[in-house]
């Protein structure tokens, strides 16, 4: 099954003094999801931005936003961030208590669910709720900075997630990768299944629109 690749650009590390150019940047060079990470400084060390930053920026662009939440109790948030603009709304299912019922609220938004987990988290933890979800984030570094190495340990996981998407016919289910995807670490990621790839520093060091379009060429 191959499901169709696409690379999420991690406004973390854009340029904030010059963040609706490099938006459009990206996507002119062909991105098709733009990737939020909002961070609370309770779930991870990290403060990011929130909600009045995406309701700025969807007003320069239609490209999907894909917004990660790497916050504490998630669900206390999930209709700001969709009426904020988010199309797709991620959660961490360390941070749930109740996950299906957060996941079906997501939906019940008319948004897209997403479940991630972090690099100690065992992939067998989201398979009760593989059913109710568009897409499963495997982190690929621990969550709350950006500019880290991809951890390798990871990868057996992305594979083992697809194996078992497989298995279950639940080939519409997308498996995205985030952090320290670069273009000497994307093809770990694609080859063991991967089709959503997240790229922070990758994208935004340097040319941004040369950065898209090496990385977009390495997706196929
Ligand atoms: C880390 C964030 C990532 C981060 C990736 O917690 O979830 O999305 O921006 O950054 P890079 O691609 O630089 O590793
Ligand atoms: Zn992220």
């Amino acid at each position: 099954m191959n499901r169709e690749r696409i690379l999420a650009p991690s406004i973390l590390a854009a340029d904030f003094t010059n963040l609706g150019e490099e938006i459009k940047t990206a996507v002119d060079a062909g991105a098709k999801y733009l990737h939020i990470d909002v961070m609370d400084g309770l779930y991870v060390p990290s403060i990011s931005f929130g909600l009045p930053v995406i309701e700025s920026i969807r007003k320069c662009t239609d490209i999907i936003f894909d917004v990660h939440l790497m916050i504490v109790k998630p669900e206390r948030y999930l209709e700001a961030f969709k009426n904020s603009g988010a199309d797709l709304i991620t959660v961490h299912i360390e941070t749930l208590e109740k996950p299906e019922e957060t996941l079906k609220k997501i939906r019940e938004l008319g948004a897209k669910a997403g479940l991630a987990l972090n690099p100690e988290t065992p992939i067998e933890s989201v398979y009760p709720c593989l059913e109710l979800v568009d897409m499963v984030l495997v982190m690929t570094v621990r969550p709350g900075i950006g500019g880290q190495d991809y951890i390798h340990e990871c990868t057996p996981k992305i594979r083992a997630l697809n194996e078992e998407l497989t298995k279950r016919n639940l080939e519409n289910v997308d498996i995205e990768v985030d952090g320290g995807l670069r273009l000497d670490t994307v093809d770990e990621a694609l080859n063991a299944g991967a089709n959503v790839i997240v790229a922070g520093s990758a994208v935004f060091e340097g040319d941004v629109h040369k950065n898209v379009t090496d990385l977009l060429r390495k997706l196929g």
